[in-house]
């Protein structure tokens, strides 16, 4: 008996296998990905040591997920071209966080059930043991902001081959009633005391600002085919705010957190989940990341149960043969005073190269050049502030100081290349650390793990140079240290 079983496992798993290679839908986009590799591959300004497509269009991570040993990343894809369209789900794995491999297209618009796009969506191991994804489905001739549905999708035991579920649409608007919502989009699954709640992003009001909301679900059956809905779990407190795209929720070091891109910068909101009400209070709120070159995170909770996040990088040039990447893979906590802290996973350091080092040194008034050069490094830079008004690094300078990529601090607000927030050292904090991931176009910053800024830079290939700056007065550098990245591809 048991014989028999393993081959009717096998031959089903042979039939879905086929099924995929015979999926012309996916053969047609992975073609299109595949032509315009050759392209993207000699752009000397794309990144080489972040997550991205193989080629062509990519904007949020999808349904990141630890399963059977590798960490899954699926992302929104247009294998058709290097600008936004064709929403498909790119796939990709990775053991350790760092090196990933390229997988075969998980999801693609059903044209014949009339799915004119796959937009973004969470995933979670069902009840039976299978990966599943929930994602938005948008119609052919639907308008996105007006009309979507909720649709499911299963995989094979690797991940590997995917069908749509056969229970589609999951949720349909008919479950909010009375209660018109626009963009209702891309769901995000939790799990609460032993339920299963999903929440979406969207409007009230046709983005007339000050209805942007959250809303929550519950499942009714462990197989998330049937779901209820809960109501409103949060506002946004901004009336400017006219929607919320890509809400993830989930508890972290005793805090509940709500993370939300509202069209602007990615924020979250720490504070108080209450499941009978079904409402969620804030008490704190701050930036995910202060540069709109950043936006629509999602995160994964691993089996260490560290909960990682990444966001997608917009803003770069077209007609590149790509477009978009990922951060760096960040862990996530929340302080005592409920404020968030993003630490990139320590995992990245597999890719230093030879350590470079300087101990303390004082610069006075203008620049010292740092003997490092590079458009692929990682920088940690320990700065005491003395008299000077604004201090820092520059990367990406050049020979003649004609160009550089500032990143400084002048006592009030935080700059990197052109974005500013608001930040001031705490009373606390004797000294100012920025580790810095430069990656070709593309600049992390992380002031003192509490500020984290994404920018997407403009320099010219041979501006490699780095340097510490000091305005109208001192500073002390009490270390710096500094690697070369090696690229993950
Ligand atoms: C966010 C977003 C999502 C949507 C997807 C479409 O960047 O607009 O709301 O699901 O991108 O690609």
């Amino acid at each position: 008996m048991k014989i028999v079983i393993s081959f009717l496992t096998l031959a089903i798993f042979a039939l879905a296998l086929n099924a995929a290679e015979k999926n012309p839908a996916i053969d047609r986009a992975m073609a299109g990905v595949e032509s315009a590799v050759g392209k993207a591959k000699v752009d000397v300004t794309r990144p080489v040591y972040h997550f991205h497509a193989p080629a062509n269009w990519m904007n949020d991570p999808n349904g990141p997920i630890f399963f059977n040993g590798y960490y899954h990343m699926f992302y929104q894809l247009n294998p058709y071209g290097d600008n936004w369209g064709n929403m498909h789900w790119g796939h990709a794995r990775s053991r350790d966080l760092v090196s990933w491999e390229h997988l075969p297209i998980a999801l693609w618009p059903s044209k014949e059930r009339g799915e004119e796009h796959c937009f973004s969506g969470c995933a979670t191991t069902g009840s039976d043991g299978r990966a599943m994804i929930i994602y938005t489905s948008i119609g052919q001739g639907k308008r996105a902001d007006d009309y979507a549905e909720q649709w499911g999708a299963i995989s094979d035991g690797d991940l590997l081959v995917w069908g749509k579920h056969p229970k589609n649409p999951l949720l349909t608007d008919k479950l909010h009633g009375d209660l018109k919502v626009y963009d209702w989009r891309d769901p995000f699954l939790f799990r609460d005391g032993g339920r299963d709640f999903l929440v979406l992003g969207g409007n009230l009001n046709q983005r007339k600002g000050g209805q942007a909301v959250v809303l929550l679900y519950e499942a009714e059956n462990p197989q998330l085919t049937e779901w209820k809905f809960r109501g409103v779990l949060f506002t946004h407190p901004d009336a400017k705010v006219v929607n919320i795209e890509c809400p993830n929720f989930f508890p972290l070091d005793g805090h509940w957190v709500l993370v939300v891109s509202p069209h602007g910068k990615v924020e979250y909101f720490t504070g108080k989940f209450d499941p009978v009400a079904g409402k969620f209070t804030a008490e704190q709120r701050g930036l995910i990341d202060g540069s709109d070159n950043y936006y629509a995170p999602n995160c994964l909770l691993d089996p260490q149960g560290r909960r990682v996040m990444w966001g997608w990088v917009r803003g770069f040039k077209s007609g590149l043969g790509w477009n978009g990447c990922l951060t760096l893979p960040r862990v996530l906590g929340v302080d005592s005073q409920g404020q968030l802290r993003e630490r990139v996973a320590p995992e990245i350091s597999k890719l230093r190269g030879e350590r470079f080092e300087l101990t303390e040194f004082k610069v006075v008034e203008g620049s010292r050049k740092i003997e490092i050069q590079g458009d692929t490094l990682e920088i940690e830079i320990e700065l005491e502030s003395g008299t000077a008004s604004d201090f820092g690094l520059k990367v990406r300078s050049a020979r003649d100081g004609s160009a550089a990529v500032p990143i400084g601090y002048d006592g009030k607000s935080l700059g990197v290349g052109s974005a500013r927030i608001p930040f001031s050292l705490r009373p606390d904090e004797k000294a100012l650390t920025f580790h810095v991931f430069l990656d070709k176009s593309v600049v992390e910053v992380f002031a003192n793990d509490r500020a984290c800024v994404t920018r997407v830079i403009n320099a010219k290939s041979e501006d490699l140079g780095v340097e510490v700056f000091a305005t109208r007065g001192e500073i002390t550098v009490r270390s710096l240290k500094a690697w070369p990245l090696r690229p993950i591809w």
